[in-house]
């Protein structure tokens, strides 16, 4: 008995209906009122009472299996009607499943990228209070460079806010552990910037921090050239311009050359050949004091990029706003079958 349930249970399994006729004879064998599920029930009388719990437990696996199945299955011949993939009420056919997300594809490269050389991920809140988004960053209370950050603020309440970047994580991570420290921090950001094809007031940072003993400025140039070849191909270089962050010192934004042009000059890169893709530099002993590290023994670097600029060059995407409209005609085109 418990044989013939296995052997329909495996006959489930492999169910790969041709037509829309093979589904309807599928819910006839199995899920109508006279089929094969319908009569194990019956037969169900008929066994000994020791076996019973065992052999209920099969057949109503096999019932949750079929009725799976079915629904999986149900729709994929209908004839396709007018607007058809917008119906909410469809079901999730196997051969339609959704695609993932280009931010989520590419934030996914970049962890691993990190992975392999030892940074491991910590995330934190998306409200954050002034100190771990500000203060602990080196930028007091009236710092100008607050300005560079619009920031949201909760019911109007100057100490409860929208994180604006991730660095805020990179606070908390270090309150928490000693060095040496090596951590990327994904998430997502929040600035009062006007929509725009390059600006969005949501948007999704990676930042990272690396803080041992002797860190250099020429390991940061060095894992950032790393991360750009990994990411954008091996004949990529980078170039770094000086810049100004409260939280580094010295600061720098970083350009890789631009891989559609190959640096000739085109309208992409704006016929610089370079194409900037983050903002970098030794970590500010401020920052390392607020923390709770010792500034004198310990140096460290951080470097925070945003993920749909990325996701924007290596897919050649122009406009920032496709990322959040959820357009299926754009999502579709990421369809990397995992
Ligand atoms: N937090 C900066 C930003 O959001 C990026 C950055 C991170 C710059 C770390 C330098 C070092 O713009």
């Amino acid at each position: 008995m418990l044989k013939k349930v296995k052997k329909l249970l495996k006959e489930v399994e492999v169910f790969k209906p041709k037509s829309k006729k093979d589904i309807e004879n599928f819910r006839l064998k199995f899920l109508s009122k006279k089929g094969v599920i319908t009569n194990l029930f019956d037969d169900f009388k008929n066994i000994p009472t020791e076996s019973k719990k065992d052999f209920g437990k099969e057949i109503n696996n096999l019932k949750k299996n079929a009725q799976v199945k079915f629904d999986s299955f149900r729709y994929s011949f209908e004839t396709k009607k007018k607007n058809a993939e917008f119906d909410l009420s469809k079901g999730i056919g196997l051969d339609n499943l959704g695609s993932k997300h280009p931010i989520l594809l590419v934030k996914n490269q970049i962890i691993s990228i990190f992975d392999k050389v030892g940074f491991a991920v910590s995330e934190g809140p998306e409200i954050e209070d002034d100190w771990h988004n500000f203060s602990a960053l080196n930028l007091a209370e009236e710092h100008p460079a607050r300005d560079m950050q619009d920031t949201f603020f909760i019911q109007n309440n100057p100490d409860v806010l929208l994180r604006t970047h991730t660095s805020s994580v990179q606070v908390r991570y270090m309150q928490k552990n000693t060095p040496p420290i090596r951590t990327i921090s994904p998430g997502r950001v929040y600035r009062n910037e006007a929509v725009s094809a390059r600006a969005h007031c949501i948007f999704h940072q990676i930042e990272g921090l690396y803080i041992d003993e002797n860190v250099s400025f020429a390991d940061l140039k060095q894992i950032l050239l790393y991360f750009a070849k990994e990411m954008f191909g091996e004949k990529t270089k980078i170039r770094l311009r000086p810049s100004y962050f409260p939280f580094t010192e010295p600061s720098a934004e970083v350009d890789v050359s631009c891989n559609i042009c190959n640096s000739k000059g085109c309208n992409v890169c704006k016929y610089t050949g370079y194409l900037e893709i983050l903002g970098c530099g030794m970590v500010d002993p401020n920052v390392l004091k607020n923390c709770n590290i010792d500034h004198k023994k310990y140096t460290g670097y951080a470097f925070g990029m945003g993920i749909e600029r990325i996701a924007m060059l290596k897919y050649g995407i122009k406009d920032l706003r496709l990322f959040f409209e959820n357009d299926i005609r754009f999502l579709q085109q990421f369809n990397s079958g995992d």
